[in-house]
């Protein structure tokens, strides 16, 4: 079980995941097919690892798969190569109907097939960790409970629903084919290396280059947020000692308003580089513009973390405040990772 395969290791999650992983003694085949969004700079303290190897690879890709598992001979995965991007599946959902159905299908028909010449504790010990997301859920009413594990799923963007569906066909495949599976589910994630699109490194990089940060609708959407290295933690719980067959929120209760979350980044900003406002604004909040709403857009997600909490009994270590404290002075004290992206440069290293 201890040599994991781990899919879209080039991004946010995935990256913090491979780093969580070596600290124990795992051996990791990280499988990235570096679209846009992988980032060889995200795992670039790793590669040289002796127990880390990296393999370019498209999980759609079902030869190279079966060869990356019959080369490898890894005792189990952790899947989370996705399109993530909910703005991006709107505008263009066929990639994410490709990577996040089809591929979840290869990869699980790979592992299958791989599966069945195990013997014996290898046999026994063998899981699919697939990686999901509260978005499948839909929005919960504001005064609802959050979701727990048994809540019938409602997805309502192209995202959501590629992701819901990746879901559907995992728990098939244990039931139909017996393959050890654990769905792990969680909320919006923040922390270091999250690629610049997404709502927290957006308002960041927006308000230190003293552009417009915009805030769709009236930002009252409410999401749950997640510390990325906690969630490495509990993705390296549930995988080691989850039960296969079961489903674990990674729900930690912090929820907040998107437009609260944009003020206190200000805030953080404001208190850790009031110099790069620029000339003539008395407060970052005043770079905050109102944007036409996102189609569809879901008004609240919530998980219910209990039984992760009570089974396997894991606990986040940050709050809401030192999550976005810690982020905040990540992108502050690490501007060529992204000002590599803004450039494009980044994407020059995979081609060497
Ligand atoms: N970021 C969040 O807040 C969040 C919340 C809940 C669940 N998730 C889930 O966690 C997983 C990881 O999310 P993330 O934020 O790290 O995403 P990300 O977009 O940062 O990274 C995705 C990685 O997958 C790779 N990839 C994409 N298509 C691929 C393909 N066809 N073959 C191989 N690799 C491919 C990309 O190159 C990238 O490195 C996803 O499954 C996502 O749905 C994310």
């Amino acid at each position: 079980m201890n040599r994991i395969l781990v899919t879209g290791a080039a991004g946010f999650i995935g990256s913090a995941l491979v780093r969580e992983l070596l600290q124990s003694d795992s051996t990791i085949i990280a499988v990235d097919k570096l679209t846009y969004a992988g980032n060889l700079q995200s795992l670039r303290d790793v590669m040289a690892h002796d127990r880390f190897q990296f393999i370019r690879a498209d999980i759609v890709d079902r030869r190279a798969m079966a060869e990356i598992f019959s080369t490898t001979r890894p005792g189990g995965l952790i899947h989370l190569a996705a399109e993530s991007h909910v703005d991006r599946s709107i505008e263009g959902p066929v990639d994410f109907i490709s990577t996040n159905i089809v591929g979840t299908f290869t990869l699980l028909e790979a592992a299958r097939d791989y599966h069945a010449t195990l013997e014996g504790k290898a046999r026994d010990s063998f899981r699919f960790h697939h990686v999901s997301t509260d978005e499948v859920y839909g929005d919960l009413d504001t005064l609802a409970p959050p979701a727990t594990e048994d809540t019938p799923y409602r997805p309502g963007s192209p995202y959501s629903a590629s992701k819901a569906s990746a879901d559907h066909l995992v728990r098939a495949w244990s039931r139909t084919y017996g393959l050890p599976v654990i769905i792990s589910t969680s909320p919006n994630n923040c922390g270091p290396r999250q690629f610049p699109e997404k709502l927290i490194p957006h308002v960041i990089l927006s308000a230190l280059s003293g552009k417009d940060i915009p805030v769709y609708g009236d930002g009252e959407q409410i999401r749950e947020w997640l510390y990325v290295e906690d969630h490495a933690t509990a993705l390296a719980t549930i995988y080691h000692h989850g039960k296969n067959g079961e489903t674990y929120h990674v729900g930690g209760g912090n929820e907040r308003r998107n437009l609260e979350v944009v003020h206190a980044i200000c805030d953080l900003l404001e208190k850790h580089a009031p110099d790069h406002k620029p000339a003539g604004l008395a407060s970052y909040r005043e770079l905050i513009t109102h944007v036409k709403d996102r189609p569809g857009h879901d008004l609240r997600y919530a998980l219910d973390g209990t039984k992760l909490r009570e089974t396997l009994d894991w606990a986040p270590l940050e709050s809401f405040d030192t999550a976005l404290e810690k982020t905040v002075l990540w992108y502050l004290g690490n501007e060529s990772w992204w000002r590599g992206i803004l450039s494009g440069d980044y994407r020059l290293e995979r081609l060497a």
